[in-house]
């Protein structure tokens, strides 16, 4: 069965969950536009998520998924409300989702846990999950170490689950190239980023369309919790600090509320900007609708031309 079938949504893409970003305005957008709007819930009490889940119910009638960060204290609180709330999809980030899936499952929820490298992939589909998202390390936010390139090709080799490509992904060339690479939809975080309904501060927005393809960096990896970023005073000091081997409580308190910081005060010198490598080809702020709608259109375009290249 399909991707679209399976979830009962128009096109093959997931709006990626961003921490502190992907809440009801954005995420009833893009369901209401026809891909899977997804709210990022780390960070979030259970109020609060149960708000944002009742809020997206009010604004769109399609299926809406919700993103659990297993790592947050309060998952098993956040587990029950999604189930409570009826809402359909989960996708899972930060750890193994395996204490959670069976539960999940048994209550009837498609979920898609988020994988950075094939063993992941087979573990998860030994779990019995819907599919994985493969996200590649170009990808904005805490980042594995395969590109999407080898990822995707190499996950949707060992397994027969749907894999969802992530990672550097804003038009139709990077579906077209995903769907080549075996996957069958896409996840897209960054291009959100410059979208209308996303409730973020103007500076976000502005930064993502000034990045250039080598405007970001990856800050943490002596932590062994890399994010990739745009590069700002705030992520130099960052790598300053790590390359002085700084103590890692020092580095923990120059980070500590920096993604609230540029997310709620629109801060680009202090606050963590966080976006992908592709940013450098996003060069418009657009309604959601239009920016899928584009996509998916430009990706037939495309493969319309390819027999072209090759003949
Ligand atoms: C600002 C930002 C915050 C993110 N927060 C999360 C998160 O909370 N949970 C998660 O699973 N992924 C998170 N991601 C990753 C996205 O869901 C998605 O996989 C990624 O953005 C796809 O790559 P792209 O940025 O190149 O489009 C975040 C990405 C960005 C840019």
């Amino acid at each position: 069965m399909s991707l679209t079938k399976l979830l009962g949504i128009k096109y093959p893409l997931f709006q990626g969950a961003m921490a502190q970003i992907s809440r009801y305005e954005l995420v009833s957008a893009v369901s209401n536009a026809g891909g899977l709007g997804i709210i990022a819930s780390g960070a979030m009490d259970g109020a609060t998520l149960r708000y944002q889940i009742q809020a997206c119910k009010e604004l769109t009638d399609k299926p809406f998924a919700v993103n659990l960060m297993l790592m947050m204290d309060n998952i098993e609180e956040l587990v029950d409300i999604v189930i409570e709330e009826g809402v359909p999809i989960v996708t899972t980030g930060a750890g193994t989702p395996k204490d959670h899936v069976p539960k999940l499952l048994a209550a009837g929820i498609k979920v898609f846990p988020v994988i950075a490298t094939v063993d992941q992939a087979q573990k998860m589909e030994a779990l019995g999950v819907h599919g994985v998202v493969a996200e590649g390390t170009e990808a904005g936010g805490h980042i594995g170490e395969s590109s999407t390139m080898s990822l995707v090709l190499q996950v949707s080799e060992a397994v027969s689950i749907p894999v969802i490509a992530a990672g550097g992904i804003v038009n139709g060339r990077g579906i077209v190239a995903s769907f080549a690479l075996g996957a069958q939809g896409v996840q897209v975080g960054t291009r959100f980023l410059a979208s209308e309904e996303v409730p973020i501060p103007e500076s976000y927005k502005l930064a993502v369309l000034a990045a250039k393809d080598d405007s970001t960096v990856v800050t943490g990896r002596t932590s062994r919790a890399p994010v990739r970023v745009i590069k700002n005073p705030m992520s130099k000091k960052y790598l300053e600090m790590e390359y002085l081997k700084v103590p890692r409580s020092e580095l923990e308190e120059l980070t500590m509320g920096s993604l609230r910081k540029a997310v709620v005060n629109g801060d680009m010198v202090n606050g963590s900007i966080m976006a992908g490598q592709i940013s450098g080809a996003i060069h418009s702020i657009r309604p959601v609708k239009s920016i899928i709608d584009d996509m998916f259109a430009e990706a037939e375009e495309v493969m319309k031309e390819m027999p072209k290249i090759f003949y």
